[in-house]
C-alpha cells in the first residue's frame, strides 16, 4: 500500500492520500466534519426524521478507512437507533492502516476497539459491532456488487468524476439504484448538472443541501 500515505485536513482529521488516482479518500476542507455532515446529517439523520423510524440499513459506496460508518455508528449508538450498514469497497484497507487514521479520537473507545477487532471478519460475513449496530464490508467493484436486499440510505463516497469518471456514470448510478428502497436517501458530497439529471432520469427527487466546509451545495436524492 506504498501509493497511500496520511495528509492532515484543516478540521484536524486525517486522510489517506491515493497517489495512484491523485485524490485523497476525504474533503481536505476536514474529513470529519464531511463526514459528519454529508453523510450522517443530511443522510441518515434526514431519512430517520423523515420516516420518524428508529432502525436504518445504509449501504456505501467505498467504504474505506471506514470513518463513515464509525460516525454513523456512534450516533446510532447513542441515539438507540439499530443500524445494519454494508460497504462496498474494491480495495480494502489493511487494519493497521485503518488504526493509523486516529479516528479513535472522536467515537468512544468501545466502538473503537470493537471495529478494529472486528474489520478482519466484518470482510467476510456481517458482524455485530454491538447489540444495536453491524457491519459488512463487500470486496467488491460497485458494477460487481449484488444483493437481495435493499437499503434505506445510500452514502455515495466514490472518488471526484475528474479522477474516476466510471463511478458516476449512468451505469453505475443506474446499479446502485436497484439497491434502494422506495422512500430511500441517496446522499454525496458532489452536485453537478449532469448527476442531477442522471438521479431524476432514475426516478428520484432532487435536492440541493447546503454542502460540507467548502463546498457550497451537495447533491441528496429522494426515490419516489
Ligand atoms: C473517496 S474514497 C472513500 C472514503 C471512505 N468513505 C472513507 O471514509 O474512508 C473512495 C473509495 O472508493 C474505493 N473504490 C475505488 N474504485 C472502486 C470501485 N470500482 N468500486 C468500489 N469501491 C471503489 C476506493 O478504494 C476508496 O476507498
Amino acid at each position: 500500500m506504498s501509493h497511500l500515505s496520511f495528509v492532515m485536513t484543516a478540521d484536524g482529521s486525517k486522510t489517506i492520500f491515493n497517489e495512484k488516482i491523485g485524490e485523497n479518500y476525504h474533503s481536505r476542507h476536514g474529513a470529519l466534519q464531511e463526514s459528519q455532515h454529508v453523510f450522517l446529517k443530511s443522510g441518515l439523520i434526514h431519512f430517520l426524521e423523515k420516516h420518524q423510524v428508529t432502525k436504518a440499513s445504509v449501504l456505501e459506496v467505498g467504504f474505506g478507512t471506514g470513518l463513515n460508518f464509525l460516525v454513523t455508528a456512534d450516533y446510532c449508538l447513542k441515539n438507540k437507533i439499530e443500524l445494519d450498514y454494508t460497504g462496498i469497497e474494491a480495495y480494502p484497507l489493511n487494519v493497521e492502516m485503518i488504526a493509523q487514521t486516529g479516528y479513535g479520537d472522536y467515537i468512544p473507545d468501545s466502538l473503537w476497539n470493537n471495529f478494529l477487532n472486528k474489520y478482519p471478519k466484518a470482510l467476510n460475513e456481517p458482524s455485530e459491532i454491538d447489540t444495536l449496530c453491524s457491519v459488512r464490508i463487500i470486496e467488491k467493484e460497485l458494477l460487481q456488487f449484488t444483493s437481495q436486499k435493499q437499503f434505506d440510505v445510500i452514502y455515495f463516497d466514490a472518488f471526484a468524476a475528474i479522477h474516476q469518471a466510471e463511478m458516476w456514470n449512468l451505469d453505475s448510478l443506474t446499479h446502485i439504484s436497484k439497491f434502494i428502497k422506495p422512500g430511500g436517501i441517496f446522499v454525496t458530497y458532489a452536485i453537478t448538472g449532469e448527476l442531477k439529471r442522471t438521479m431524476k432520469s432514475l426516478g428520484f427527487s432532487i435536492e440541493k443541501a447546503p454542502g460540507a466546509p467548502g463546498k457550497r451545495e451537495m447533491l441528496r436524492a429522494s426515490k419516489l
